[in-house]
């Protein structure tokens, strides 16, 4: 979806819940708070969360619409907020504690190419999140885009994750009221050096 269809959905209603993720918060919750990137954002429910929590917080979306919603939100002026492509946006090389990139569908060359810049942002030991459908929706569960060329993967996230001390790359399962939906989840850290890799 362009820019235009994502604002235009943005200006009909609220498309997400107001709190996070249930798994982000998870996986969240413990880690002390620095400097973080939510990529693709949309109204920002998860920078807004970490920007709570204390984390200098960073949201990029290109729909200006979506990011507009999160603005009005209480707490929106602790977050950076930035209308931009994540396609060509970049941060400075080891400036992020975290980059979260939560239900960001693109073709899977342009989706390796946005993930490996974003591990570049890590510092030593800094997070990766990404959380997605995963391509086993389509046919075993429910919601999310119906386009496999752009769903998530353990397969095609297998090499951003060898960029990676990998906590978790798995399917997660998602209850929904229309039933249970098909995630993908990576979950890693930046490695402290090259020595560190392999543990
Ligand atoms: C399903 S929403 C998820 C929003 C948010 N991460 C969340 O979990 O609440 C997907 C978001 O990706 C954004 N998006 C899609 N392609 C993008 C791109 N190339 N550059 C910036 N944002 C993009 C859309 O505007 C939309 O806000």
């Amino acid at each position: 979806m362009r820019a235009e269809d994502w604002d235009a959905r943005y200006a009909e209603q609220q498309q997400w819940t107001a709190g996070p993720h249930p798994l982000v918060a998870a996986l969240l919750e413990p880690l002390p708070p620095g400097d973080a990137v939510d990529l693709a954002a949309g109204e920002g429910r998860h920078a807004l969360w970490l920007a709570g929590r204390g984390w200098r917080a960073t949201a990029v979306d290109f729909s200006a619409t979506g990011l507009a919603r999160g603005q009005e939100r209480p707490g929106a002026d602790r977050v950076t907020w930035v209308t931009a492509d994540v396609t060509t946006w970049d941060a400075p090389a080891a400036s992020q504690d975290l980059v979260l990139v939560a239900y960001l569908h693109l073709p899977e060359e342009e989706m390796a190419a946005v993930l490996r810049r974003a591990v570049g942002w890590l510092r030593p030991g800094g997070r990766l999140l990404v959380l997605g459908h995963d391509v086993a929706n389509l046919t075993g569960g429910v919601g999310g885009p119906q386009d496999p060329a752009i769903l998530h993967s353990t397969e095609r996230l297998a090499r951003v994750a060898a960029l990676l001390d990998v906590d978790r790359l798995e399917q997660v399962r998602r209850e929904t009221p229309s039933g249970t939906a098909l995630d993908t989840l990576l979950w890693g850290r930046r490695p402290a050096g090259p020595a560190s890799r392999g543990r």
